[in-house]
């Protein structure tokens, strides 16, 4: 693996030094990176895995490159998946398919990282919370909004750490932009377009193997369900829990709020081959300062990609392109003034502020980076390390867990608005009243 970013390459590239930045005075998780720079503690965190598939195996690849961690337990009810994650550790793990054994068995254990598909989340992590354990559970928390309440009730009655994995959070890019926006850089934000698009199946491919072997049949009828779960309604919302609830999360945090009405469109139009998931959503979430955002995703053309673009009287930001526009650049000297006017057929003397029979041009260029650095984590390695570092110091990030929370329910409540063909509104027994 390549070089990661570290924990002290973060704070140069983001300029975060103890207390002195907006952020840095807002963010739980910063000020606790901030306060880390006289230096790093030694004490070890032992930690158990929990779900060692595509997401567990890349996590696993990070921690074990984080001195303070110490893998000492991987759970998967997969076998290949399970061995492939004790030789990874060199078998110095210990391996169990069932988590609560391990909950049970393993001395000592501080911690669990649970990335197992969605609908097992609530359930694990409340036992695992409710075993003294301190959690790092994947997004989504949920399959239903009441599950995702409960594990922050859990949390918050037990007083351990819950930290929802939204690495967006934790990559310095994006918390530029975040410091940015916060300081009045695009005024206030008018609306957020935000939108997720791939040309592809999002099939895995199956391998062979009777799902009776090791997991419940009740639960997966075949080895398809069990390795295509995103794809089912048992078990996933599809798109909404899988790629929304990142985007939905930035645009929460942006806004400073969570969306009180939502309206939404879904449709399978492309992939009719038996998933039960929507492969094509269009959905506005309505924020209470009259703020909306703009969702999309789709699994059926791949041109624009993926994006969240943020908009303001004074400019306008795309958080994955990491650029940045004013809505007044310096102008350009003359002769570029004039080539550039040419080009765009106004020349003729106009009316002050323009004539009506101008269409809106888009901007044409390329903008700003918001950051200078290439980076070479997507914050992954730096949310877990720092999960191992608030597991050290007993920190609890709970401004962290509400962001996941309204993540989720934003997801979920505009998977509701389209299953129901209705609009939504936030329930009030769902707003966190301690947090
Ligand atoms: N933050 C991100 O960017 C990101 C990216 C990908 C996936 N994820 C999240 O990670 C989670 C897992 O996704 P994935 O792609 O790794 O899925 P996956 O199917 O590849 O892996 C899930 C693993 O969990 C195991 N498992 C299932 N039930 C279990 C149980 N009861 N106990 C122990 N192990 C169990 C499976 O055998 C499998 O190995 C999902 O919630 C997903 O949304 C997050």
């Amino acid at each position: 693996m390549e070089k990661q970013e570290t924990r002290r390459d973060f704070l140069k590239k983001t300029a975060i030094m103890a207390g002195s930045t907006l952020l840095a005075t807002q963010l739980s998780w910063l000020r606790g990176y901030a306060a880390g720079t006289g230096g790093e503690s030694d004490k070890k965190v032992r930690i158990g895995i929990i779900g060692i598939g595509s997401r567990g195996h890349l996590h696993l690849l990070h921690l074990l490159t984080i001195p303070q961690a110490d893998i000492v337990a991987v759970c998967d009810i997969y076998p290949p998946h399970l061995e492939r994650a004790k030789r990874m550790t060199e078998n110095k793990a210990k391996g169990f398919t069932d988590y609560r054994k391990m909950l049970d068995q393993v001395k000592d254990l501080d911690a669990v990282l649970i990335a197992t598909p969605l609908h097992t989340h609530a359930t694990i992590t409340i036992d695992a919370l409710l075993a003294g354990k301190q959690v790092f559970c994947e997004k989504s928390m949920a399959k239903v909004p009441e599950d995702a309440l409960k594990m922050v009730q859990t949390a918050l009655q037990t007083g351990n750490l819950l930290q929802i994995g939204h690495q967006r959070m934790f990559n310095p890019k994006y918390l530029r932009a975040f410091e940015l926006i916060k300081a009045g850089q695009l005024g206030n934000i008018t609306q957020i377009r935000a939108y997720w698009h791939r040309n592809s199946n999002w099939r895995r491919p199956v391998p062979p193997g009777n799902v009776a072997d090791f997991a419940d049949p009740q639960m997966y009828p075949d080895m398809e369900h069990f390795i295509n779960w995103r794809l089912y309604r048992a078990y996933s919302r599809g798109l909404m829990t899988e790629l929304a609830s990142h985007q939905l999360q930035v645009a929460n945090y942006i806004l400073g709020s969570y969306p009180t009405e939502i309206m939404g469109a879904g449709s399978i139009n492309y992939w009719k081959d038996g998933r039960e998931v929507y492969d094509n959503v269009n959905l506005v979430y309505a924020y209470p300062d009259g703020t909306q955002v703009i969702y999309d995703s789709m699994a059926s053309n791949k041109h624009y990609g993926l994006e969240e673009q943020i908009m303001g009287p004074k400019g306008t930001m795309e958080l994955e392109a990491g650029r940045m526009w004013s809505e007044t650049p310096p102008s350009a000297p003359g002769i570029l003034q004039l080539i550039n006017n040419i080009e765009h057929g106004i020349f003729d003397d106009l009316p002050l502020g323009g004539a009506s029979w101008i269409p809106d041009k888009p901007v044409e260029d390329k903008g700003l980076p918001i950051l200078d650095e290439k980076l070479n984590d997507d914050g992954t390695h730096l949310e877990l390390e720092g999960f191992v570092h608030a597991v050290q110091t007993g920190e609890k990030y709970r401004d962290l867990l509400a962001q996941g929370y309204y993540a989720t329910i934003a997801s979920l409540l505009g998977w509701e608005s389209m299953v129901t063909n209705k609009v939504v509104t936030m329930p009030e027994e769902l707003v966190l009243k301690n947090i």
